[in-house]
C-alpha cells in the first residue's frame, strides 16, 4: 500500500492539464480546456478539463472524473498503478506499507526485467559498435544497408556474438539470475546448460512509451534456411506483443505534428524512414492490429496509413485488423510500395521527398482496396464472389453510424458499383450485420449503463461547468430525452395493463406534438412510434435503426448514445438531486413530460402577457388576469410534482 503521505504529496504536485494534455491535444477555451474525448468517437470536441476545479467532464459520453479516474479510464490502469504513473512523473518517491505479495512480486520481477534489458540493450551495443566481430560482421552489414551512425545510435542497434554464450556469461557474472534471464528471452537453457538465444544477430530493442527497453527482434545476417530471420522476446511481464508498436516511442512527437501515422511493417522500414527524416512511423511486426495497437495510435492520430510492400503476405494480415479501425473512426489510406521493394529499400532508392510524394499520390481507400483483392480472389466463382459481398457489407457495417452516415452510404454505393450488384441489396445487406451488433451490443450497453448510474451517482458533487452546459440547447435536449426515454422504457408496465407509452400518450395527444416539441424531425419519429405502436407494431430502436426513412433512423441511432443528459440537464437547471435507481426510467418519463409541458405553459405565459399589454378594455385586462392566473397555477402544480417526483 502506498502511504497517506505519498498520495497527498502526488495530489499537491498534479495539474489535471498537463495530465489529460499528454494523452490527447487540449486547446485552452476560456478558463477550461478542450479536446477530442478519448472515451468515445467524436469529431468535435466536448471533453472539456476544468484546472481550477481539477477535473474533467465529457459532454458528449458523460464521463467525469479527477486526473487519477482520468488515468484508470484512460490507461485501463488501477488506483494504484495511477499514482504510480503520477509519482513517477511528478518525481514523487513511493513509500509503502504493505503491499500483496503477489502484486510484490509480479512488480518485481517486472522491474528486474526492465534492468536486464538495459543490460542487454548495453552489451549488444558495445558488441556492435566496439567488438572487432561487431564492426565485421554487423556494423558493416548495416552500413552497407545504407544505415548511418547517428540513427544505429538513436535506436540503439546492437549485435550478439555467434559464440555460444558471450552474453550469458557476461549477464551471469553481473549476478543476474538465469531464471529471470530466460524470462527475457535472451537466454535459453539446453540439457541444463544456458546459451545466448540470439547468436550472430543484428538486436534491434524495443521501447515503451517511455524509452525503456522491453524486448528485443534479433535478426539473422548470414542467410540461413534452418534458423528464422527474426527472433522476437517472448511474452513476459513487460514484453505483451498486443500492445506494442515498434517505433512509438521515437515517434509519438511527429505523429501529433503530422496528425498521421504510418504503418510499415518492420524494424527496419521504421529506421530507414526515420533516417531519411520521415518520423511518424511505426511498424506492426507484419501481423494484424490489434485493439491495443489501434488504441495507441488513437491517442495521437485519427488518420492512419499504412505502407506495405506490394506483394507482402503482410496486407492480407494488417487488413484483418482494421474493421475495428472503422469502429473506431479512424481513417484509414493504404499504400503499395512497388516493384518488390519495400519501404526501406524504397526510400533509399528515391530519397525522402519522393517518397512522400509517392505515399501521397498513392494512398488507396482500404476498403475499396480490400475489395478489389477478395474480388481477385474470387475471380469466377459465384459462391466465393457472395462471399465477398457479405464480407464488404461487414466491413462497412462497422463505420460508426451515428458518426459516418454519409461516409456509409457512398462506400454503399462505390461498392455496390464495383460488386455490380443491386445498392439496394447491399444496403439491405449492411443493414443486416448492424442489426446483429445491436443484437450484441444491447446486453453489454445494459451493463454498462447500470456501471454508469453507479459512477455517476458517487460523481454527483462535481460541479457542472454552466457556460459549457450552456453550450447545449436545453430544450432540444429535453426532447430529445423524452424520445429516448419512450423508445427505451415505452413497452415497460406503467400500472395494471398500462404501458409507458400508453400513459405518454395520454399525455400528449398527437395534435398537440407540434406545440410541444419544436423539432420536426423528433416530432416525425413521435409519429411514426405513435403508429406502430397503434398498429400492434414494436416501436423499439432496433426497429428503428433499420427503419427506411434514414432521417429517423439516423436520428435514432443518435439517440442511443445520448446518456443521462436528462439527468444533468435537470441538475443544472433546477440544481436538484437526481436519484438513479430501480425506478429512474419512471422519473426520466415524468421528468421529460412534465419539462415539455411546462415549457409550454411559460410560453402561453409569455404570450399572454403580451396580449395583455395590448388589452385595451377592462374587460379583455381582466381575461388576460385570470389566465395569467391559471397558467401560472398549472405552472406551480407541475413543479410541485416535479419535485415529489425528483425528490425522494
Ligand atoms: N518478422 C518476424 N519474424 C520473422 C519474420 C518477420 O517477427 N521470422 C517481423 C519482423 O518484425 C520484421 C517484420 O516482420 O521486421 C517484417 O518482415 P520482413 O519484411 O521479412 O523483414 P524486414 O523488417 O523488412 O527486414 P529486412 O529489411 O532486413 O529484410
Ligand atoms: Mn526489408
Amino acid at each position: 500500500m502506498i502511504t497517506q503521505e505519498t498520495i497527498q504529496q502526488i495530489l499537491s504536485r498534479i495539474d489535471i492539464v498537463e495530465i489529460v494534455g499528454s494523452f490527447i491535444k487540449l486547446k485552452k477555451r476560456g478558463a477550461n480546456y478542450l479536446g477530442l474525448c478519448p472515451f468515445h468517437n467524436e469529431k468535435t470536441p466536448s471533453f472539456t478539463v476544468s484546472p481550477s476545479k481539477e477535473i474533467y467532464k465529457c459532454f458528449g459520453c458523460g464521463k467525469s472524473g479527477n486526473s487519477i479516474s482520468f488515468l484508470m479510464e484512460a490507461e485501463k490502469y488501477s488506483y494504484v498503478e495511477a499514482l504510480r504513473w503520477l509519482a513517477a512523473k511528478y518525481n514523487v518517491e513511493i513509500e509503502e506499507t504493505e503491499t500483496s505479495p503477489e502484486y510484490k512480486q509480479q512488480q518485481q520481477v517486472a522491474d528486474s526485467l526492465y534492468i536486464i534489458n538495459n543490460f542487454a540493450q548495453k552489451y549488444f551495443t558495445d558488441a556492435l559498435l566496439n567488438s572487432e566481430e561487431g564492426q565485421d560482421i554487423a556494423l558493416s552489414y548495416l552500413k552497407e544497408r545504407g544505415f548511418r551512425d547517428e540513427i544505429i545510435k538513436k535506436f540503439q542497434l546492437g549485435y550478439n556474438s555467434e559464440a555460444r554464450d558471450a552474453f550469458t556469461k557476461a549477464a551471469t557474472e553481473a549476478q543476474y539470475s538465469v531464471e529471470l534471464l530466460q524470462k527475457t528471452g535472451l537466454v535459453n537453457i539446453r540439457d541444463g546448460n544456458a546459451y545466448d538465444n540470439y547468436r550472430g544477430r543484428i538486436i534491434f530493442p524495443i521501447h515503451n512509451q517511455s524509452g525503456k527497453v522491453l524486448g528485443f527482434g534479433a535478426r539473422i545476417i548470414k542467410k540461413n534456411d534452418k534458423a528464422p530471420k527474426y527472433i522476437n522476446s517472448p511474452e513476459n511481464e513487460i514484453y505483451v506483443k498486443s500492445k506494442i508498436l515498434y517505433g512509438s516511442y521515437f515517434a509519438r512527437q511527429a505523429i501529433d505534428k503530422a496528425d498521421e501515422c504510418l504503418l510499415v511493417e518492420g524494424y527496419t522500414d521504421v529506421v530507414s524512414l526515420h533516417q531519411a527524416g520521415i518520423e511518424n512511423v511505426v511498424a506492426s511486426g507484419g501481423t494484424s492490429l490489434t485493439p491495443d495497437q489501434l488504441r495507441l495510435i488513437k491517442k495521437y492520430t485519427n488518420n492512419l496509413t499504412i505502407i506495405y510492400d506490394g506483394d507482402s503476405a503482410g496486407i492480407k494480415a494488417a487488413l484483418r485488423g482494421l474493421d475495428l479501425a472503422l469502429e473506431e473512426s479512424l481513417n484509414v489510406k493504404l499504400v503499395l510500395i512497388p516493384d518488390g521493394e519495400d519501404p526501406d529499400s524504397y526510400v533509399n532508392k528515391v530519397g525522402t521527398s519522393q517518397f512522400i510524394n509517392f505515399v501521397n499520390e498513392n494512398k488507396k481507400d482500404f476498403i475499396l482496396f480490400q475489395l478489389g483483392i477478395a474480388l481477385k480472389d474470387a475471380g469466377n466463382d459465384s459462391t466465393k464472389k457472395s462471399l465477398v459481398v457479405n464480407q464488404v457489407a461487414e466491413t462497412i457495417s462497422k463505420i460508426n453510424k451515428t458518426e459516418d452516415f454519409t461516409k456509409q452510404q457512398d462506400y454503399i454505393k462505390q461498392c455496390s458499383e464495383i460488386l455490380k450488384i443491386e445498392e439496394s441489396g447491399l444496403h439491405a445487406l449492411v443493414n443486416k450485420f448492424i442489426r446483429e451488433k445491436v443484437n450484441k451490443e444491447e446486453n453489454r450497453v445494459n451493463r454498462d449503463q447500470r456501471f454508469a448510474e453507479e459512477t455517476i451517482s458517487t460523481d454527483q458533487n462535481i460541479p457542472v461547468d454552466d457556460d459549457v452546459v450552456s453550450l447545449f440547447n436545453k430544450d432540444e435536449m429535453n426532447e430529445r430525452a423524452m424520445i429516448k426515454t419512450l423508445l427505451e422504457y415505452g413497452l415497460k408496465e406503467w400500472n395494471e395493463g398500462l404501458k409507458i407509452a400508453d400513459y405518454v400518450f395520454k399525455e400528449i395527444e398527437e395534435n398537440q406534438l407540434e406545440e410541444l416539441i419544436d423539432n420536426k424531425d423528433l416530432i416525425q419519429v413521435l409519429k411514426t412510434y405513435t403508429k406502430w405502436y397503434k398498429d400492434g407494431l414494436e416501436p423499439t430502436v432496433k426497429n428503428f435503426l433499420y427503419y427506411e426513412n434514414q432521417v429517423e433512423s439516423t436520428l435514432v441511432a443518435g439517440l442511443i448514445d445520448f446518456k443521462h443528459q436528462l439527468s444533468h440537464n435537470w441538475k443544472s437547471k433546477f440544481d436538484i438531486h437526481v436519484p438513479y435507481g430501480e425506478e429512474q426510467y419512471l422519473i426520466d418519463v415524468y421528468s421529460s413530460l412534465n419539462y415539455l409541458k411546462l415549457r409550454k405553459i411559460k410560453k402561453l405565459i409569455d404570450e399572454n402577457q403580451k396580449d395583455f399589454e395590448k388589452a385595451v378594455s377592462p374587460e379583455d385586462q381582466m381575461m388576460c388576469l385570470q389566465t395569467h392566473q391559471h397558467l401560472k397555477q398549472m405552472e406551480m402544480e407541475l413543479t410541485k410534482q416535479m419535485g415529489t417526483v425528483i425528490f425522494r
